[in-house]
């Protein structure tokens, strides 16, 4: 959904004000200096810093308004991490949440007062994100800090945090306006969650001392202690949770759905991972691992890169939308919007280190109004207004014709930050970045054929490689295996307890020629077109059910180019395209319900038992905690794993490392691996 706009206005000293609350964003005297001593200092941070064992620290904050306390907090944690290089705290979550995000033009306005803080500000100024609601995970790498920006209201956001059992968060920034301003804020409710997602230790610090905040967090668990306030304010407010009750807090934290349960991993900075796969997925798995300085190791079965579904000359990157905020158009839109940010890092560190180039243009994508049936679909979206337009908006058969610069009868959805990529040369640049960290060993003719969990001082894994021929393998103990085999999980016996949807596909590369040589954007109906790489077009796809051969076929060629003729009947354009019968195929891989499978790899069947109490209508929260797992997967991509491959894969390795998660818990339980086994239980209640 998209999210409502604050309203501002600055006052004679130039700071903020909401006119909605009727209230300033920051002190009018120094918004660093309150900062500095309401939340950093309140919380005790660089003394924290300094004590700390763990390589995370997590701060979560109410009301993210200008940025101000993320900035100052990014600005600190920096400056702690030059004097100390080699402390084991590495990196600093910022979780925070909005519901009215300021306009961008405004946030930069607010921002200028604090010069200290420009090359920050510039950094949020680029990153910043659309008004969408949802989790919005940030990389700021060069300042060793992730901001999840949640876009929403606090109280519907907290409760779709989810939680390790021992706590998530390390200390609070509790801002929001003045109770007596923001009353439906600062809630028994909001204190609750607050609870459920802290440690025993975690601190908050607040600029208020008002009584109910006092009475409510004190009433929570935590122990409260009033500090001189800043400026003009005489008191202010800061605590510790002192709870270690375990086992109310692991009830507190079990989540409302059933399958997301964090893996009890035994992941940490000295483990070694093995990844297996070739693709999207499994460069987007390595270059999570590899930036949290996670010792890994890619397996791949031929002695290229990107031969499967992975390998097609172009890629049309787009979420698919509908007119509901549905799960799965949420999925789409927020891992879209993150793979948008991951790979412009990619090209730009790749053209900056001299590495492989990343062929693509973001020239937008028009998913064109071709019959009726679409263009009723269309216009529902449109009326439904759930999405913002920096996103997807309707356009009128000018506009459609101006932006593919090819005229066009039709009207359609234009989503503007999309386009095309090389998904072959995307996956290799992203190889070659993450073999910058220098934590990378790349494995290639190394074909996998089983794992088995073994027992030592620690739960590891052994893996039986085939290099060649029957009497060639090799045996490789890690800590934990990732198993990103796309189409090939359909021959590994691991993947027999899930419903797999193997769909081979085949894409014309038709040579360039006119009219379409002036396309200027993806156009999307039935099938796609690209604007020409080396001279060629990629005109696709067909859709063949469980066929893994890859051969290209003359009759899907035909098929192809039927699907255009059908949809762009009412142009010139294809009737008179040539064709030279040049084409790839391969076989993408889905899911029953069409969503990514990532998490925990079971042999769900053995499980089934476990679960049978869902059946005979037990509650959904008392379903038994999975086993532990020294085997993930990430996989069922589909048809868009341009956009959902990075997302996915940060949503795992977070897992592994016990890290904040970027999704929601509703939208952690739609892409987890024991859903079906999950469903199907209590399915079984009828
Ligand atoms: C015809 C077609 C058109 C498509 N068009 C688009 C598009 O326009 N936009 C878009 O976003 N998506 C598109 N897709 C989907 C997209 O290509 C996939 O979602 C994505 O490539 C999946 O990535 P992956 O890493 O999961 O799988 P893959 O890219 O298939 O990678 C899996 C790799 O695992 C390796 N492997 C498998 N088994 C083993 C084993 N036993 N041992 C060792 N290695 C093994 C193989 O080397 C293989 O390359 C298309 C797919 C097809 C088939
Ligand atoms: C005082 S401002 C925060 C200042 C901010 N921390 C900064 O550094 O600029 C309070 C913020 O809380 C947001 N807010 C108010 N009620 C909220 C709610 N229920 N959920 C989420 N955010 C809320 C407001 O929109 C506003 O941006």
């Amino acid at each position: 959904m998209k999210s409502k706009h604050a309203q501002v206005h600055f006052n004679e000293s130039g700071t903020p004000v909401a006119d909605h609350f009727d209230d300033v964003y920051f002190s009018n005297d120094s918004g660093i200096n309150e900062t500095q001593h309401v939340f950093v200092a309140g919380n005790d941070l660089i003394e924290r810093w300094q004590q700390w064992r763990n390589p995370t620290f997590v701060i979560a904050e109410t009301g993210f308004g200008t940025g101000l306390n993320f900035l100052v907090a990014m600005h600190a944690f920096n400056k702690f991490k030059a004097a100390n290089p080699d402390h084991p705290l590495r990196h600093l979550y910022f979780i925070t949440t909005e519901k009215f995000p300021l306009p961008k033009k405004d946030m930069q306005r607010a921002l200028e007062a604090f010069p200290a803080l420009k090359a920050e500000a510039d950094a949020l100024s680029t990153l910043y994100p659309m008004g969408l609601e949802g989790c919005h995970r940030l990389h700021f790498d060069s300042h060793s800090t992730t901001l999840d920006l949640w876009i929403g209201d606090v109280h519907e956001l907290l409760p779709q945090w989810h939680s390790p059992v021992e706590g998530l968060i390390d200390a609070w920034f509790l801002d929001g306006f003045a109770p007596s301003k923001n009353p439906d804020m600062w809630t028994d409710a909001l204190f609750s969650q607050m609870a459920r997602l802290s440690k025993t230790g975690t601190t908050f610090g607040t600029f208020t001392a008002a009584g109910i905040v006092k009475r409510g967090l004190a009433g929570v668990g935590f122990t409260i202690k009033k500090r001189n306030g800043f400026g003009r304010k005489r008191d202010m407010l800061t605590g510790v949770f002192s709870q270690d009750n375990e086992n109310v807090q692991h009830k507190l934290r079990l989540p409302t759905g059933p399958y997301y349960r964090y893996a009890n991993s035994n992941i940490d900075k000295t483990s070694k991972v093995a990844v297996v796969g070739s693709g999207l997925a499994a460069a987007s798995a390595c270059l999570a691992l590899v930036k949290r300085g996670i010792s890994t190791t890619l397996y791949f079965d031929g002695d290229t890169l990107a031969s499967g579904a992975s390998g097609n000359p172009q890629g049309g990157f787009y979420p698919q939308l509908h007119s509901e905020a549905s799960i799965a158009s949420r999925i789409q839109a927020h891992s879209f919007l993150y793979a948008r940010q991951a790979y412009d890092h990619t090209i730009k560190y790749t053209k900056a280190n001299n590495l492989t180039d990343v062929a693509h243009d973001f020239c937008g994508v028009i998913q064109l109004s071709f019959n009726d049936k679409v263009a009723e679909r269309q216009s529902k979206l449109a009326a439904a207004d759930v999405w913002p337009e920096a996103l997807i908006k309707p356009v009128d058969s000018k506009e459609v014709s101006d932006i593919a610069n090819l005229p066009l009868p039709y009207s359609g959805l234009y989503i503007g930050l999309g386009g095309w990529l090389s998904p072959p040369q995307l996956v290799t640049a992203m190889i070659e970045e993450a073999l910058q960290c220098g934590k990378l060993e790349l494995k290639p003719n190394h074909t996998y054929v089983s794992h088995e969990a073994i027992e030592t001082t620690k739960q590891r894994v052994q893996i039986r490689f085939n290099l060649g021929s029957a009497e060639s393998e090799e045996v490789i103990t890690a800590d934990h295996l990732i198993l990103a085999l796309g189409a090939g999980a359909v021959n590994a016996g691991d993947f027999d307890s899930l419903s797999l949807r193997p769909v081979r596909g085949q894409v014309e590369a038709i040579p360039t020629q006119m009219p379409i040589e002036q396309l200027n954007t993806v156009l999307c109906h039935k099938g796609y077109m690209t604007p020409a790489l080396d001279g060629r077009h990629a005109l696709g796809s067909t859709y063949v059910k469980n066929d893994l051969s890859t051969d290209v076929r003359s009759d899907e060629t035909e098929t192809n180019l039927a699907t255009h003729e059908q949809a762009l009947a009412n142009t010139s354009i294809v009737q008179a395209l040539q064709h030279d019968g040049k084409a790839r195929a391969a076989t993408r891989l889905g899911s029953p319900d069409h969503q990514p499978v990532v998490g925990a790899l079971h042999d769900f069947d053995s499980l089934k038992e476990d679960y049978t109490m869902l059946g005979v209508g037990k509650p959904l929260t008392s379903a038994p905690v999975l086993p532990n797992s020294v085997v993930s997967t990430l996989t069922c991509l589909g048809s868009r794993g341009l956009t959902t491959a990075p997302l996915m894969a940060e949503v795992l390795v977070s897992s592994l490392c016990k890290e904040p998660l970027p999704l929601s818990n509703d939208l952690l339980n739609a892409v987890n691996t024991s859903r079906f086994m999950t469903r199907e239980a209590i399915r079984r209640q009828s």
